[in-house]
Parts: C-alpha cells; sequence; structure tokens
C-alpha cells in the first residue's frame, strides 16, 4: 500500500506523520458507526491518566474510551486492524522498533473536553513505542469546531495545529512528541492506538 511505504519512510526520517485521507470516507464511516453505537449502549468510561489509567482527572483530559478487544471489535473496525498489522511488521521491518502487539481504544470527547499536553509513554513503563491515531468525524467538520491536535515536532518552537478530519491518520513515535488535544464546541470521535514491544 502506497500510505504505508510514505508512513514508513516518515517515521524514519522524522519520527512522525500525518496522513489526511488515509481511509476513505465509506470505511471511517462503518467505523464511526461502530464506535457511536457502542457509546450509545453505554460501554464507554471516563478516561484515567497515567499506567493502567488509575486516575480521572477531567481537568486533564475529559474524554470518555472504551478500550477494544475481541468482543467489542466490529467488522469495519477489524479491516482497519488488519491494516494496522501490515504497517507494525513494515515499521518492525524497517525501523527495528520490536513492536509487538497494539492496545487500542474509541475515544469521545464530549463538546469542551480536551486532553492537555502529554507524552504518550508512562513513567513507569516504557512499552508504548509508537502511537496511531484515526479521526472518525464525520466530514462537515470545520476549524471553527477547535478539536485541533497541537503537536510540536520541536518542543521548543511553536505546535503544529492538526485538523481532527474524519479519515486522518497520527502516526508518531511514542516517547518524543508532546501533544495537546484543544477542546471542541461539538462531539469529536477517534480511534487511538499504541503499539508496544515487550
Ligand atoms: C491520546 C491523545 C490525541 C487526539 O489519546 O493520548 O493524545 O488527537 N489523543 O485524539
Ligand atoms: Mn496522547
Amino acid at each position: 500500500m502506497h500510505s504505508e511505504a510514505h508512513i514508513v519512510t516518515a517515521l524514519a526520517n522524522y519520527g512522525w506523520c500525518v496522513v489526511p485521507g488515509f481511509l476513505p470516507e465509506a470505511e471511517t464511516a462503518a467505523i464511526r458507526a461502530e464506535c457511536m453505537q457502542a457509546h450509545a449502549a453505554g460501554t464507554f468510561h471516563a478516561a484515567g491518566t497515567g499506567r493502567g489509567q488509575a486516575q480521572v482527572r477531567s481537568e486533564v483530559r475529559g474524554d470518555h474510551v472504551l478500550w477494544l478487544d475481541d468482543t467489542n471489535t466490529g467488522p469495519a473496525l477489524h479491516e482497519l486492524l488488519d491494516q494496522f498489522e501490515s504497517l507494525r511488521q513494515a515499521v518492525n521491518q524497517e525501523l527495528f522498533l520490536g513492536l509487538f502487539d497494539l492496545e487500542t481504544h474509541f475515544a469521545v470527547y464530549p463538546p469542551g473536553a480536551g486532553y492537555q499536553r502529554h507524552l504518550d509513554r508512562f513513567r513507569d513503563d516504557d512499552r508504548r513505542s509508537l502511537t496511531v491515531i484515526l479521526y472518525l468525524n464525520e466530514p462537515d467538520w470545520r476549524e471553527e469546531d477547535g478539536g485541533q491536535l497541537q503537536f510540536w515536532p520541536d518542543p521548543e518552537a511553536a505546535p503544529l495545529e492538526i485538523q481532527p478530519a474524519g479519515g486522518t491518520l497520527v502516526t508518531f513515535l511514542s516517547d518524543r512528541f508532546w501533544h495537546e488535544v484543544l477542546p471542541a464546541n461539538r462531539q469529536r470521535l477517534s480511534l487511538t492506538g499504541w503499539f508496544r514491544r515487550r
């Protein structure tokens, strides 16, 4: 797949990559529907911070998440996870990261919720190595809706502002890049995953 080779090259050169339109709207909509169905069924809970999501501090992060496993993964998401598995193998071949498995959750940010500036690797558990974020928002998401991902390629310089457009994939080395989710004025949806080494 063309975008897979592009991602691997960008990760090797810069450690991060943004691919608008990684997933076509039809596939994005199908995963969005699975996310919304699970959300409507009340299966999400307030996200925590730190390893094991030990503390819930909504001023730090205000999203609700559903951790995904074999029992709650629908067919549309399953196809995406197959693509992520192919990406895992390509990254391992080129970058020798030793990525072993992938943990994922859906995240729903209610209006006004954000996630303060952070790194994805925990202080007491360094297995998270590569972050993947796929936005699941409706195609009519506008800049005024907010919810941008602020991303610091260089912690000393101004951040990039990435629009959470449905189908956009963001991926980066988990221990290296500070990032922050700005509050949106409408519900903001994503699938987030972390490839881990052993
Ligand atoms: C996270 C995260 C960013 C986003 O879940 O750790 O930083 O844009 N998400 O959803
Ligand atoms: Mn993060």
